[in-house]
């Protein structure tokens, strides 16, 4: 291997701040990428066979320059496409002023941030984070704190319910209360303190509900589930139950929200307003981590200094990026073009000849494609990597599409053409309508 030999003759700390860590991955062949990534890499991945080596909008190139269309998005994290010039350029002109400098001191780009995220998000204040994990944990934190401090719950008797097939981020809290046995198994014992109920049950969620309830988390569309839209009107039910019983109404908006379905943030579509609302992902631009807990002045107002920190929650630098990637979602309708892009696809997606596809769902370019029993779904996956789309299945057999909402119009048809070719190479005599 060239990249080892090299590091071993010349010494690979020198060689990287000699040429750079860009041009020495250049150096680096895919197959040699894959072999370090498996030798010192945890196994908590299991990736496609592609080495992603460069990416601009929604392309993607391995190092021997064969060309995929980015379908992942990065986990719906790909709002703005691989190096969006708007975000690139904030962060170029951040980078020349301040980066990180702790929440220790006031920053006037973290200032302009915390103003612009209440405001995108039509809610009072905000307690920033990186990972959306972190912000579900803030969102609990907050939560459990509200219910004790203004509620007036007995202390440590704080209950928060959750829905069944929820994803909400890799902690032992989160995994604790997930019903994905994998998610789970050799990491108890768990936090208690939380009820589990079927999705979309609404009989369940008033019978769950007790004077130590304090809140109701939830995805107001499950991604990591398999796209799983609930009944018509529950988004709205469970905001008048939750006023009701005085019980705050988190949305985990992490997937779902910035335009990700074709509106700013899913509650939109039933206007059920969150108390608190977790959100990461696009936040940060494709660039960085940025994730935030965004609520009303009663409950984010509850922390307290020492309550609750992250060293690097809130850093200049994050803070300019998030803000670009806000305005640009804002300037340039991304609502609007998700909602117009997902509304084509679906279309689409429902006119294939496939009869082993059980059911097309989503909302703008949230979508999922559910293939039958019938299917072996890695062969889709490899069928579709070989036709030049990256994507892969959620949880029961559903493929994700959740390309970069910015990607072009031709793009897109395309994107879904070689989608329809990869079925048939694999379906073929197995169903397929002609
Ligand atoms: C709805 C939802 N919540 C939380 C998370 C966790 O976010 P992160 O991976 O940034 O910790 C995810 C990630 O996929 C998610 O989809």
């Amino acid at each position: 291997m060239n990249f080892m030999a090299t590091c071993q003759e010349q010494g690979m700390w020198a060689q990287i701040l000699e040429k750079g860590v860009a041009a020495l991955a250049d150096e680096l062949s895919d197959e040699a990428s894959v072999h370090l990534s498996e030798k010192f890499g945890s196994r908590n991945y299991k990736p496609l066979p592609v080495n992603a080596s460069r990416a601009e909008g929604a392309r993607i190139w391995d190092g021997a320059g064969n060309e995929y269309i980015d379908c992942i998005g990065a986990y719906s994290a790909m709002a703005h496409g691989h190096l969006s010039p708007a975000i690139v350029r904030a962060v170029v002109q951040q980078m020349e002023k301040v980066t990180v400098t702790s929440r220790a001191f006031y920053n006037s780009e973290v200032a302009l941030f915390l103003h612009g995220l209440a405001t995108y998000c039509d809610l009072d204040m905000c307690c920033p984070m990186n990972s959306g994990a972190e912000a579900i944990e803030t969102c609990l934190k907050l939560a459990r704190k509200w219910g004790y401090t203004v509620k007036g719950v007995p202390q440590n008797q704080a209950e928060i319910i959750v829905f069944e097939d929820n994803f909400h981020g890799r902690t032992i809290t989160v995994v604790g209360f997930s019903t994905e046995e994998g998610y789970k198994t050799n990491f108890g014992p768990f936090t208690p303190g939380f009820k589990v109920i079927p999705f979309g049950d609404l009989d369940a969620l008033k019978a769950a509900i007790t004077p130590n309830t304090v809140a109701i988390l939830a995805e107001p569309i499950q991604a990591e589930g398999g796209i799983l839209i609930p009944p018509d009107g529950f988004l709205q039910q469970v905001r008048q139950l939750c006023t009701e019983e005085n019980v705050l109404l988190i949305w985990d908006e992490i997937q779902t929200g910035f335009c990700r379905t074709g509106k700013k943030f899913a509650w939109q579509y039933e206007d059920a307003k969150p108390d608190l609302m977790a959100v990461g992902k696009p936040l940060g631009g494709g660039i960085l981590p940025v994730s935030a807990a965004v609520g009303t002045a009663e409950v984010v107002g509850v922390f307290r200094p020492g309550d609750h920190g992250s060293t690097f929650g809130g850093n200049p630098l994050g803070a300019a990026v998030a803000l670009t990637a806000l305005a640009e979602m804002e300037v340039n309708d991304y609502a609007g073009r998700s909602a117009r892009l997902g509304a084509h696809a679906v279309a689409k997606l429902r006119a294939m000849p496939f009869d082993e596809i059980k059911e097309v769902r989503g909302r703008g370019l949230l979508i999922g494609v559910e293939l039958d029993e019938s299917v072996d779904t890695n062969a889709i996956t490899h069928a579709l990597m070989d036709h030049g789309i990256l994507t892969k299945q959620t949880r029961h057999r559903t493929f994700r599409l959740t390309p970069p909402i910015t990607i072009e119009d031709d793009l897109l048809d395309e994107a879904l053409d070689r989608f329809e070719q990869a079925l048939a190479s694999v379906l073929q005599g197995t169903g397929a309508k002609a």
